[in-house]
């Protein structure tokens, strides 16, 4: 037996008691005559004494050849300690090591094994063996096990069925692209791995299983991001014999609960809100709406001078920086340069201080007085002591940059608190979205998702004003989930593929599978997948997923630890049919 206890569970309860404890040597702290040693495991530290009076010689030795991150055993017997640490569960006692066995030495690693480490991400990546022994990764391993369960069990008890699909499937239309692996028994053909198990998903309710769920991972080659990693997973879910709005409180029920369960944060009804009006007071579909600093569209005040970049702008839109007159003129020109830069592209921005006592200086007085300027404070809802910032330009690429710079200056002011959760529903997506590089339309969710029934005569006339039946989940500025009523029959299904510029036969053999399936009863439904490491590292209060995932890849997509992806031997190759130019 390697252990009667971990090392996370001793206190004076277990006074006087003999024990054998195994783990890694956190720490040493040599006297000569007394070693004391800090053994930690998955559960936390004890702290073990070697002591000339009490522990007898030989294991004395022993205790002088170990070395950070050795495995050892030791038996011993559990003594108060004089000085206690009460910031440790394990702070009352010690260990009096009677005998001790070197499991595993260890080289000194790379880095220390600390919470707050000296390493930097990439040895950290590279050894991440070592850096989920340290805390801050390890309880973010345990905590996406935890919210893991809880998603399993509410779903259950709500009546979902966990189903397993194939992850060796043919491409999927779900915007990015695929990931492909070359068929040995088949040759010149290719395996697609799925950007999520969506047609599948539908097939099951064809197949009558009527509530779904999968925790799963999904596969997507595209750049990476802080919230996107070429393999991730999707609590992907579907159900037959839905409306968007059973699906809309089934899944605000489960993060309702989440919420409350893992966070102790009740949440009233999620607000709803239109993609349309997202954009307009947000500049963007996922909008962060813990704070305010919502646009306020300036053509109606602002295109009545001569000043001409506002004039011959499509929108001329601002927002009210709380408190943010006291910027100095230095500050302003950092924001200005911040917003001219090529990753957010503005190529100018007009502001305007609200001087406590009513008055207003702008960038442009030039142009405007002082009731002009009140007009703009009165749309951007600014106070005495707000900065107004205005961008101008065309419509969709303004919004954007504005919404890129108050993201930026919430995070300056620090007014996105993690630990306040602010949930919402996005609704009425538009069904296509018009690509300026392929000039045509793509679908915007996926080709599956189902038009409003009354938009649909506009298919024809105005293919971009056609609404879907599709909705996101939003929570404090992320997307965390999305979904949408699905089409479910063969006529509606077809004539999406015709807009979306696929020939009959063409969709005939990408999916003839589905079509035919529609023709076998297909129930109404839809659904929802949620980004499992989005929402834990979001419930964790971060952004980044790579922190939530045991092996994550880097920003160049590759697992640097066990340096994939890597090349294969020319036998390899040839077994799956592929020859490569040298
Ligand atoms: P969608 O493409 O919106 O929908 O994906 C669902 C959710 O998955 C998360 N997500 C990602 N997380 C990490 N890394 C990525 N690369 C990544 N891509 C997406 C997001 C997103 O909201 N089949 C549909 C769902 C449906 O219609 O039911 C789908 O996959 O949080």
């Amino acid at each position: 037996m390697y252990r009667s206890h971990s090392c996370g569970e001793l206190n004076a309860s277990a006074i006087n008691k003999e024990v054998t404890l195994s783990g890694w040597v956190q720490k040493i702290r040599d006297k000569g005559f007394m070693i004391w040693v800090d053994l930690r495991d998955r559960y936390g530290i004890t702290q073990l004494i070697f002591d000339e009076q009490r522990t007898p010689k030989e294991v004395m030795e022993k205790a002088k050849t170990l070395g950070r991150e050795f495995v050892i055993q030791v038996t011993g017997n559990v003594i108060e300690r004089e000085s206690k640490n009460p910031a440790m569960p394990t702070g009352d006692i010690e260990i009096v090591a009677q005998d001790i066995t070197i499991l595993n030495e260890a080289l000194v690693p790379p880095f220390t094994i600390e919470d707050e480490t000296d390493g930097g991400e990439d040895i950290r990546m590279k050894y991440r063996y070592l850096d989920i022994r340290r805390n801050p990764v390890k309880n973010s391993l345990m905590f996406r096990h935890q919210v893991g369960m809880k998603v399993r069990n509410y779903l259950s008890e709500q009546g979902f069925i966990e189903v397993e699909t194939p992850y060796l499937i043919k491409s999927t239309p779900e915007g990015a692209r695929d990931f492909l692996v070359p068929s040995r028994m088949n040759e010149g053909q290719f395996y697609a791995l799925p950007q999520s198990p969506q047609t599948f998903k539908q097939l099951l309710m064809v197949g009558g299983m009527d509530k779904y769920f999968q925790i799963v991972k999904c596969f997507r080659d595209e750049d990476l991001r802080a919230d996107r990693q070429p393999e991730f997973t999707q609590i992907d879910c579907e159900m037959a014999f839905v409306e968007q709005e059973d699906i809309l409180q089934i899944f605000e029920g489960l993060t309702k609960h989440l919420l409350q369960d893992i966070k102790g944060v009740s949440v009233d009804t999620f607000p709803r809100m239109t993609y349309d009006e997202a954009m307009r007071t947000y500049g963007n579909d996922k909008p962060d709406i813990r704070f305010g600093m919502k646009f306020g569209e300036l053509n109606g005040v602002a295109q009545h001078k001569e000043f001409k970049v506002f004039n011959t702008a499509e929108l001329v839109v601002g927002i009210a920086v709380p408190g943010a007159a006291s910027f100095t003129r230095k500050e302003i020109d950092k924001l200005i340069d911040w917003v001219k830069r090529p990753q957010v592209g503005a190529l100018g921005m007009v502001y305007v201080k609200c001087n406590e006592d009513g008055t207003y200086k702008s960038s442009v007085d030039k142009f405007y007085d002082q009731e002009d300027l009140a007009k703009w404070a009165a749309a951007t809802g600014a106070q005495p002591g707000d900065l107004i910032c205005v961008l101008s330009g065309p419509t969709n690429k303004t919004r954007a940059q504005l919404s890129a710079l108050r993201m930026e200056l919430a995070e300056r002011l620090e007014l996105r608190n993690p630990e306040e959760f602010a949930p919402l529903w996005v609704v009425d997506f538009p069904l296509l979205e018009w690509d300026e590089d392929t000039a045509r339309f793509h679908a915007m969710h996926h080709p599956f998702t189902s038009p409003k029934p009354e938009d649909i005569p506009l298919l024809d006339t105005d293919p971009g004003a056609v609404r879907a039946n599709a909705y996101d989940l939003v929570l404090n500025g992320n997307e965390i989930g999305g979904g949408s009523i699905r089409i479910h029959d063969k006529e509606t299904q077809a004539l999406m593929f015709k807009h979306l510029g696929f020939t009959p036969e063409e969709a005939k053999e990408q999916f003839g599978f589905l079509l035919d399936a529609f023709q076998y009863g297909a129930p109404p439904h839809g659904g929802i997948a949620f980004g499992f490491d989005r929402l834990v590292s979001i419930l964790g209060g971060q952004e980044t997923i790579r922190d939530f995932i045991a092996f994550p890849k880097n920003n160049s997509g590759r697992d640097v630890m066990i340096d994939a992806p890597a090349t294969i031997d020319a036998a390899q190759l040839k077994e799956i049919h592929i020859q490569l130019d040298v």
